[in-house]
């Protein structure tokens, strides 16, 4: 799992046998397949469910999926035919190359050596995720290599050392390029696409908001927040209705950030009020910018007269204004307070980051700060969307990992609320996250342009270039992780330290690394684990039966290509129940409890005949509101209500 390939990877195109010999000999891996026949599990996640077909729309569904997979084979066999590997054009070209190949000229600083070439026609990656087409590419060229299409070219990076080196290295080097000129309509100079002195004194000061006070009660925010889901997801489960769980992942987390960066509830779960749907259309407007060749909103009438453009241009007003009025309010309420600010200041009834940086005396105008808001809303928002909505993906089809996980949220959680002191204890369900950012990593891509003429690995690069750090591709190098398809969180011991990009020398990098290293990781961990934890507790997840293929597509993250349609049961498991000496029941002696069928018991329990003692009693109650009786399961009871617990409860007085 540590193996480290760097230079293993960088051999030049069309041997490609030999970028798979790690030179340390542990981790033998194929080769591709020069002939056409590929190693594409690697990336598949297109699935029916593990169920066999069973109806016309099924055999569709499928057909699609064979042509999906077809058509990715074909490219790869396109790439292995050295179709895609730039000609050198000139004798003197060949030669370079040849020279280079024979290792006569060793040194990348005299600028012969030439970073392998690629080059693509938009047909041939198009029409799927393109950072898997990249994983093919990687393959064959190495762990960096110029993809070209046309006059654009990008260095394609997928080695954890040229990784770390642009990150945290030299990061002084390098900006955002030109994902700061495609946000810049939604984000302007927030601190996502934001560099220079500007990103300086905004990380400065948005990262102390992030203390750990403040993200110890965000956990109970979370909690309220993935309750309000539970409920939803109760309802479904009682009218045998299938859920889409990737938008509903996207709503809870919308309401999550809304409420801990500007103290604003969306309730997005339970409503659908105009301000969620203006958040959608410019989320999916920067999506399609960033997947777009053409900038056709760069010209300067083509916002006024498309249709799209119009709603996008509205959407971005309505948020506006609201983020104004927020800011307007929270600004009269810090005014009104007896402010005493210090590193963990904390409003009680406001903990929003928005409120600690105006407290804070935060010397920042009103559009800067209304970027770095927006920019948090999006950078919090679907990122851990799309962490939940693959992680139920994986649990899918993993039963056996939903069961150990589920054993560990029970023994820890019962039916409380999570607090922070659980974060420690939840081990397993944190190790499922990691695993999950391994195989699912969001963003898939980090974007970079040079500043500087600099050197990569052993070849030189000037300024001006446009880099992909493709975190998927390091995230699935065969060499550097044993069964590097398999969803297993057993990889990551629970005793070891949590996986990031320090401890996994940046061949694993779930939130970046190096200055611009994501600020809300902890918030986002904390986030998913309560999420995980209190969903999988609750409710079993299935993929439904006839639902579409779950395959991948890009914009800022990964989504699915037509949703996550999940069916959602309700758990019967038994509440916990401490052993009890005493009597904790009064009985109508005229209604002997003992003699009643366990029905009739429980509903007498669930109507109040009986009465209940103790805190015990409250305890039961509560879980029988949590896990009412199931009409669809054996007896119309919950299992502890069939079997041992409250039978003995009620015979043991
Ligand atoms: C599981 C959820 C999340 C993941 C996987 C994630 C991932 C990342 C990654 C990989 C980066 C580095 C981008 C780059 O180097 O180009 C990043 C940056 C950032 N993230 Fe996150 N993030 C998550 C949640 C959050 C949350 C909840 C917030 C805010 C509360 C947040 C705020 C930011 C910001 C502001 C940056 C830019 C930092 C800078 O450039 O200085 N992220 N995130």
């Amino acid at each position: 799992m540590t193996s480290h390939i760097s230079s293993a990877l960088q051999l030049p195109p069309l041997q490609s046998h030999t970028p798979f010999s790690t030179r340390h000999g542990l981790l033998p891996i194929p080769p591709p397949n020069l002939n056409g026949g590929l190693r594409f599990s690697a990336i598949t996640c297109a699935s029916s469910n593990g169920r066999a077909p069973n109806s016309a729309e099924d055999g569709v569904k499928e057909v699609k999926r064979i042509l999906e997979e077809k058509k990715r084979a074909e490219l790869a066999a396109r790439i292995a035919s050295g179709e895609f590997t730039a000609q050198q054009s000139s004798f003197l070209g060949q030669l370079r190359s040849l020279v280079s190949r024979l290792g006569i000229l060793g040194d990348a600083r005299d600028g012969f050596l030439a970073i392998p070439e690629a080059k693509g026609s938009m047909s041939a990656v198009g029409g799927q995720a393109f950072f898997l087409p990249l994983y093919e590419l990687f393959l064959t060229y190495g762990g960096i290599f110029r993809l070209k299409f046309g006059p654009k070219s990008f260095l394609i990076v997928s080695d954890p050392a040229i990784a770390k080196h642009i990150l945290r290295d030299n990061a002084k080097a390098y900006s955002k390029g030109i994902l700061a000129e495609i946000l810049d309509f939604v984000m302007g100079k927030g601190l996502i696409p934001a560099d220079g002195e500007i990103w300086r004194v905004r990380r400065r000061a948005i990262v102390p908001a992030l203390h750990r006070k403040y993200v110890a009660a965000m956990i109970g925010l979370f909690g309220q927040a993935t309750d309000r889901l539970c409920k939803k997801l109760d309802a479904a489960a009682s009218d045998g209705e299938d859920v889409e769980m990737e938008s509903l992942f996207s709503r809870l987390t919308l309401d999550v950030i809304g409420k801990a960066v500007f103290n604003y509830d969306f309730d997005s779960v339970t409503n659908d009020k105009g301000i969620v749907e203006a958040v959608y259309t410019v989320l999916r407007e920067s999506e399609r910018r960033s997947t777009s060749i053409i900038p056709v909103w760069n010209i300067p009438i083509w916002k006024d007269i498309s249709p799209r453009q119009r709603k996008v241009t509205a959407a971005l007003k309505l948020i506006n204004d609201v983020l104004n009025d927020l800011i307007a309010r929270c600004k009269r309420m810090v005014e009104e307070e007896e402010l005493q600010f210090h590193d963990e200041y904390m409003n009680e009834q406001d903990p929003s980051i928005l409120h600690f940086l105006l407290a804070s005396g935060d010397d920042v105008s009103s559009k800067q700060l209304r970027d770095d808001l927006m920019t948090l809303l999006i950078a919090g928002h679907e990122t851990s969307a799309a962490v939940l909505t693959w992680t139920f993906y994986l649990l899918s089809k993993e039963p056996s990992i939903m069961a150990k996980l589920q054993e560990e949220v029970d023994s820890v959680l019962g039916d409380r609320f999570p607090t922070i002191e659980d974060m420690k204890k939840l081990k397993y369900t944190t190790r499922v996250i990691n695993e999950s950012l391994r195989l699912y990593p969001q963003p898939p891509v980090l974007i970079r342009r040079s500043l500087d003429n600099d050197v990569l690995g052993k070849y030189p690069i000037k300024r001006g270039e446009d880099i992909f750090i493709s975190v998927w591709n390091l995230h699935h190098c065969p060499n550097h992780w044993i069964d590097v398809d398999k969803f297993n969180p057993e990889r990551w011991p629970l005793d070891g330290p949590n996986p990031n990009e320090v401890n996994q020398n940046f061949s694993y990098l779930p939130f970046g690394g190096g200055p611009r290293k994501c600020v809300g990781d902890m918030f986002a961990s904390f986030e998913n684990v309560v999420a995980v934890a209190m969903l999988v507790r609750r409710f079993n997840f299935q993929l439904a039966l006839g639902a579409p293929p779950v395959g991948m597509t890009t914009g800022a993250t990964i989504h699915t290509t037509e949703g996550l349609v999940m069916t959602v049961t309700r758990r019967t498991r038994p509440p916990i129940i401490p052993t009890l000496d005493n009597k904790l029941l009064e009985v109508n002696v005229e209604d002997p409890v003992e003699k009643a069928s366990p029905p009739v018991a429980a509903s007498k329990l669930s109507n109040g005949l009986l009465r209940l003692r103790s805190r015990y009693a409250t305890m039961l109650t509560e879980s029988i509101r949590r896990f009412p009786p199931d009409p669809q399961s054996e007896g119309g009871l919950p299992l502890s209500l069939r079997t041992g617990h409250v039978v003995s409860f009620i015979h043991g007085m």
